[in-house]
């Protein structure tokens, strides 16, 4: 019989979420930054080209870290052609994505950016064509307080204040092929401690994310983790992992799966970096930064006009199975919270994104929008350690898949318990039970259903048919309740302790 049941006591906890789980991308390819974020005389733009419409739409997912610039545009990037009068600022080649680059929007409009929609950066520096000395003056011309070279330079350009950023990416995908200044292991590995420890003698207070392999399918995945931990161990505090799926077969059982193999991945990675802070009898630990994660195939072979300035590509058009797969990515970000620490869905506005424009158009929600939202705003607090019983089933490439996936969010500071549960059942409704150790005085919020949708349906600029829905909510009753999940949904049940 297909059931499932999640047993929690909010005194055990798999770990206290970092927020910065719910971060997203944006890099300087196709419509993300031009005519995405920024659109000067768009309807909706402030007097810096900002759009409003589409801060609106990320105000309200709360998004508290943002990647930029890329990806692989970053490993060709020369931070410095960004800076300045914009009138002075070069036209470059795009290698990464065979675009022209204007340079219009870099560095200190990303920074004013930031600060409009209420989000922080997570920088990236090159280590493909260029390496040490251009990441040290990056730092140095964004947080150095003032009285240098590159600091009064950001002075001259109408910053006074340092941009002091925290969070930085040593490179990106440094063990794929297709990125330029692809390298080794042991090359990355040498290049990226020497630029963290000039990156750190100019600013001792940044944290420093490592690349990881680019997913865990390429050759050198597992070999490579441990080789460029073994040579930058003590200098950096993250790990990157990237990891998208596609579903360009229509296997749907089996693409609803795919969360197992995000869980399986982390928990890889996790045992290279213990295994390297074992091997060093090491004290420090190195946490993951999942700072590319989603769905992504159905802009794949897409075509475009070479050179063009922001063409229109990698704009994949989400469905409610996708939406399906981002929750399921979600729970596994969440379940493996006490060291997943920073993660950013890719992207986040046009390119393989929750949200869409249109140049000099609207903006609009796409289908992954919600279980992203619904996480960023229901799932802070403290990931609950359950007791999980759930029926299940084999799919092509996974076996023993859980027919229900879910996951218990505690939020102390506001007396607050999410259940997230995802049933990746065709066609039944699965029987659900919650037992809840000690939630005496919790009553039901609201339960948020996306389910009943065509698997295939969009949401577009003139209609958005996925969109979620309040439903009638669970009673708690000894301690339990017990919910029929409809076929193909992702739930929120959320609860708020109103007596005792
Ligand atoms: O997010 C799109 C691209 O995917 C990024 O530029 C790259 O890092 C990854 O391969």
């Amino acid at each position: 019989m297909k059931k499932a049941s999640m047993t929690i006591c909010s005194l055990y906890k798999v770990g206290d979420v970092d927020k910065n789980i719910f971060g997203s991308f944006i890099e300087h390819l196709g419509r993300a930054v031009y005519g995405g974020i920024y659109e000067k005389g768009h309807p909706t733009a402030d007097s810096r080209g900002f759009r409003r419409d589409v801060i609106h739409l990320i105000k309200q997912i709360d998004v508290p870290i943002v990647r930029y610039p890329g990806g692989n545009f970053v490993s060709g990037y020369n931070w410095e052609d960004g800076v300045g009068p914009v009138k002075h600022r070069p036209y470059r080649l795009e290698l990464a994505w065979d675009s022209t680059e204007t340079n219009e929007f870099g560095t200190n409009e990303f920074m004013d950016w930031c600060k409009e929609v209420g989000t922080l950066p997570l920088m990236a520096v090159n280590l493909g064509t260029r390496g040490p000395d251009e990441a040290r003056n990056l730092v140095e011309y964004c947080n150095h307080p003032a009285g240098t070279y590159w600091s009064d330079l950001r002075i001259s350009h109408g910053h006074k204040e340092p941009h002091a950023i925290k969070h930085w990416c040593l490179g990106n995908e440094m063990d794929g092929n297709w990125q330029m200044g692809h390298k080794t292991p042991v090359e990355y590995g040498l290049i990226a401690n020497e630029t963290a420890k000039l990156m750190r003698m100019t600013d001792n207070s940044i944290e420093l994310v490592l690349c990881g392999s680019s997913n865990s399918n390429m050759r050198t995945f597992g070999e490579w983790e441990t080789t460029v931990l073994d040579l930058a161990y003590d200098n950096v505090d993250y790990i990157s992992l990237h990891q998208y799926f596609g579903n360009a077969d229509g296997d749907i059982r089996n693409f609803l799966a795919k969360g197992i193999e995000l869980d399986r991945y982390i928990e890889t990675v996790i045992a290279c970096c213990d295994y390297i802070c074992g091997k060093k009898h090491s004290k420090h630990t190195i946490n993951l930064s999942v700072d590319e994660w989603n769905v992504w195939y159905h802009s794949h072979g897409a075509k475009f006009e070479k050179w063009s300035k922001a063409p229109s590509i990698l704009e994949d058009v989400y469905n409610f199975a996708d939406a399906l797969v981002v929750g399921s990515m979600l729970l596994s970000l969440l379940r493996r919270c006490d060291r997943v620490k920073i993660a950013c869905i890719a992207q986040l506005v046009n390119v393989i994104a929750p949200i869409m424009t249109e140049t000099g158009g609207k903006s609009w929600a796409q289908t992954i929008f919600y279980p992203y939202l619904h996480a960023s705003r229901f799932g802070r607090g403290s990931v609950l350690l359950p007791v999980i019983e759930s029926s299940t089933h084999n799919t092509r490439e996974y076996t023993d898949v859980p027919d229900i996936d879910s996951l218990a969010v505690h939020n102390p500071e506001k007396d607050e318990l999410t259940v997230f549960a995802i049933n990746r059942d065709l066609s039944d409704a699965i029987p659900f039970t919650v037992n809840l150790l000690d939630f005496t005085g919790y009553s039901p919020i609201e339960h948020i259903e996306m389910s009943g949708y065509d698997l295939n349906a969009v949401n577009t600029a003139i209609s958005a048919p996925v969109t979620p829905k309040t439903k009638k909510v669970p009673y708690i009753e000894d301690d339990a309740f017990t919910v029929n999940l409809s076929p193909l949904s992702w739930n929120v049940f959320r609860f708020r302790k109103t007596s005792g």
